[in-house]
């Protein structure tokens, strides 16, 4: 089954083809970095402009790279939620517009499914039950995946997301949009011994987190200085440590409460190399394996939707007549993936779409 993905849900336009066996055929991605940087972050209805001028000329040529015409998809798969409306409404548009002309099955993916997912894009031989750690600019969750589908939120944020947190503490330090990158770039010129910043809810019992009070210590360690650019990368090197700390001793607990030996770590703040390090560690010493998405597969793309959306549509679901985006949507309110029998994990994916 030839699955077209589309995502759409904030500043990036994605758009890929999967294939139930053939694995991974194409994708492309346009950002819309250089559209919103002048403001400092994501203008809602430049996103959804934006996406309704890329999102045609995407499809184009991401089924041109695959070698494939429109007849011969065979599914199409849109985010549905959560994200910007606007931007959503786009790719369900184009989506459900596209099935119907062509007479196949729409599924509207859920977001942060693709996000959990797309480690399974490298990682065929990954299966559940294990335990997911929802890194993105929206959403800090961890979450026992009991099955595909089968979704158990164990803790989330309580205030900020942990992307939301990078972008604004980059934010105060100058960096510029988007924050989590930047942040990373100027923490390599940080002096480790100079600043330590809290680990905010690793004191307490408990699998939530809040990241909006070390934001402000940041404000106030800032305020102390000059704000040269080494007090800016000092500053930067201690918030990343004191995040990437966070999240792995929250993820070690889990991992110890739930008894899971399987740790998956997904989103966009999952690109952080430091992270990515400690989660190592922390997987090494429970003796547990760690699986994370190759880096263009953390942030947001069209490949992770294509995989969801190929999964549901292969277990029968598949979009009514009516087109499918909401802003907020629970990932436990989703329904299991139910194709066990024929589970079409891309055996061959990571040789046919090498990195
Ligand atoms: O998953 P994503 O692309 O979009 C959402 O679903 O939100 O995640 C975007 C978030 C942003 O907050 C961005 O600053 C953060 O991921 N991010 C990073 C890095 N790359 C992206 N945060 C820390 N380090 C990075 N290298
Ligand atoms: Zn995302």
């Amino acid at each position: 089954m030839y699955v077209l993905g589309l995502e759409t849900s904030c500043d990036e336009t994605g758009v890929a083809v999967y294939h139930a066996r053939r694995g991974l055929l194409a994708h492309r991605l346009f950002s819309q970095i250089r559209l919103h940087a002048p403001y400092g972050g994501v203008v809602p209805e430049l996103a959804s402009r934006d996406h309704i001028r890329k999102l045609i000329p995407l499809i184009r040529q991401t089924l041109d790279d695959a070698g494939l015409t429109i007849r011969d998809l065979e599914g199409v798969a849109y985010t549905a939620g959560p994200g910007l409306i606007g931007a959503l409404l786009v790719g369900a548009s184009v989506g459900h517009s596209l099935a119907r002309a062509l007479n196949v099955p729409a599924i509207g993916v859920h977001h942060m499914e693709g996000h959990l997912l797309a480690p399974l894009l490298d990682n065929p031989e990954l299966r559940p039950p294990f335990l997911a750690l929802l890194i993105s600019g929206g959403h800090t969750q961890l979450i026992q995946v009991d099955d595909l589908g089968a979704y158990r939120l164990l803790g989330e944020s309580i205030d900020d997301a942990v992307g939301e947190a990078f972008d604004k503490v980059a934010k105060m330090l100058e960096l510029g949009y988007p924050g989590g990158p930047a942040l990373e770039r100027v923490a390599l010129e940080g002096n480790p011994e100079r600043f330590r910043f809290p680990r905010p809810m690793t004191d307490r019992p408990g699998l939530d987190f809040s990241f909006s009070g070390l934001k402000t210590f940041v404000m106030n360690t800032l305020g102390k200085t000059s704000a040269t650019s080494q007090d800016r990368a000092d500053i930067a090197y201690a918030f990343q440590e004191a995040v990437a700390d966070t999240l792995a001793i929250k993820c070690r607990r889990a991992l110890r409460q739930t008894g899971l030996k399987r740790l998956v770590a997904a989103g966009g703040v999952c690109a952080n190399r430091t992270l990515r390090r400690r989660l190592g560690e922390v997987a090494a010493h429970e003796g547990a394996q760690l699986f994370l998405p190759r880096l263009e597969f953390c942030t947001d793309n069209g490949a992770m939707i294509a995989f969801a959306g190929c999964l549901r549509l292969l277990s029968g679901q598949r979009e009514k007549g009516e087109i499918k985006a909401q802003a907020r949507w629970p990932l436990e309110e989703l329904p299991p993936i139910a194709c066990r029998a024929e589970f079409p994990l891309p055996e061959i994916a990571a040789e046919s779409y090498p990195r």
